[in-house]
């Protein structure tokens, strides 16, 4: 190369409704459980890479700041691209969110499905949606959900290589298309990282090997209520694998608390409004903001339920919507 070849991606964060939390491979970022997801629509990463054989180094703006930490993970997942592309090209990436970054939001699922995109066209890699899957699951384990849109299931895969961990979507967004009201009780950078989180999870949880051994039949029950639009069932098993995903970290040395009050509050809202017959459910990663997932017949009531709630500081909503795809580098900033 002896030009600039530059792209650009969009993706979208994605929540799951039964949860991945632990690794088996924790340099191949291997899961030690499937999980089930839905990916947002109107929340974006927006991601140029530009390979320029001028550099000497990656150069990396995130919301147009530098930050040395992520600026090595984007550097670890390039290598991966270049390694693929047989090239050694330094590049310049720039991205940016339209929604607070680190506040549970995964900020890096849809930024490592992004880069992925982008700079696998940078380089002219042809490859299949399951190949990026597998190439942003390393950058960032739910990545590999983020390059699909709608309902996906990310494997848990038996190969040691991993080859086979990659995700593939259950049923498109407009198939089924659920609303998703996120309640915002923090702005703050989580304590605890979700890879340390894990780690700690996994060496000193007396639950771990219930939660693995349970995973299996928690799959099955979600994917049957996707391809069923079955509501009811899809918001018993998904606050079941929420909570349980938590018990197992609250049982953690020291213990992992990722809710504040208003978690909480929030939790309560939403079950109080099922009692009445609202089609809603929640589910919370690790930190403190309440996803709640809902018919679209329901979605202004369940916003501003959550609103009223006391430490709530705001409700985003947003819809289900598609996987990372290329955009013009003009749409990075619109
Ligand atoms: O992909 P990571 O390392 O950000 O871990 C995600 C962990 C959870 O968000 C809590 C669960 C999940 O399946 O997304």
């Amino acid at each position: 190369m002896d030009k600039l070849s530059f792209a650009a991606a969009q993706a979208q964060p994605n929540i799951a409704l039964v949860k991945y939390w632990g690794k088996r491979d924790a340099a191949l970022n291997l899961p030690a459980v499937g999980s089930i997801s839905i990916t947002l629509d109107t929340l974006w990463t927006r991601t140029r890479v530009a390979f320029d054989p001028a550099l000497d180094q990656d150069r990396v703006s995130l919301n147009g700041r530098s930050d040395a930490a992520e600026a090595k993970r984007v550097s670890a997942c390039l290598d991966l691209l270049r390694a693929r592309a047989g090239v050694n090209w330094r590049a310049a990436v720039d991205s940016r969110n339209n929604f607070p970054t680190a506040a549970g939001l995964a900020s890096s699922a849809s930024g490592f499905a992004a880069l992925v995109h982008a700079g696998a066209e940078a380089l002219g890699l042809q490859l299949e949606d399951a190949d990026k899957s597998v190439l942003a699951r390393r950058c960032s384990g739910s990545a590999a959900r983020s390059i699909f849109g709608g309902y996906v299931e990310w494997a848990h895969g038996a190969l040691a290589d991993g080859t086979d961990s990659v995700a593939r979507p259950l049923l498109d967004a407009a198939a089924w298309p659920l609303r998703v009201a996120v309640a915002i009780t923090s702005t703050a950078a989580k304590e605890v990282g979700s890879s340390e989180g894990m780690r700690r999870t996994a060496q000193t949880s007396p639950f771990q090997s219930a939660w693995i051994e349970t995973q299996e039949a928690d799959l099955a029950a979600a994917r049957s209520a996707i391809l069923a639009r079955d509501f009811e069932a899809l918001a018993a098993i998904s606050e079941y694998s929420c909570l349980k995903m938590h018990a197992l970290a609250l049982a953690a040395r020291p213990g992992l608390l990722y809710w504040n009050g208003a978690t909480v509050e929030c939790m309560r809202r939403v079950r109080a409004l099922r009692g009445q017959g609202v089609p809603v459910f929640f589910t919370v990663d690790a930190g403190p903001q309440l996803k709640a997932v809902c018919e679209p017949s329901a979605a202004a009531q369940v916003s501003a339920a959550l609103r009223e709630v006391p430490g709530v500081l705001d409700v985003v909503e947003t819809g289900l919507g598609a996987g990372a795809r290329s955009i013009r580098v003009e749409e990075l900033a619109a």
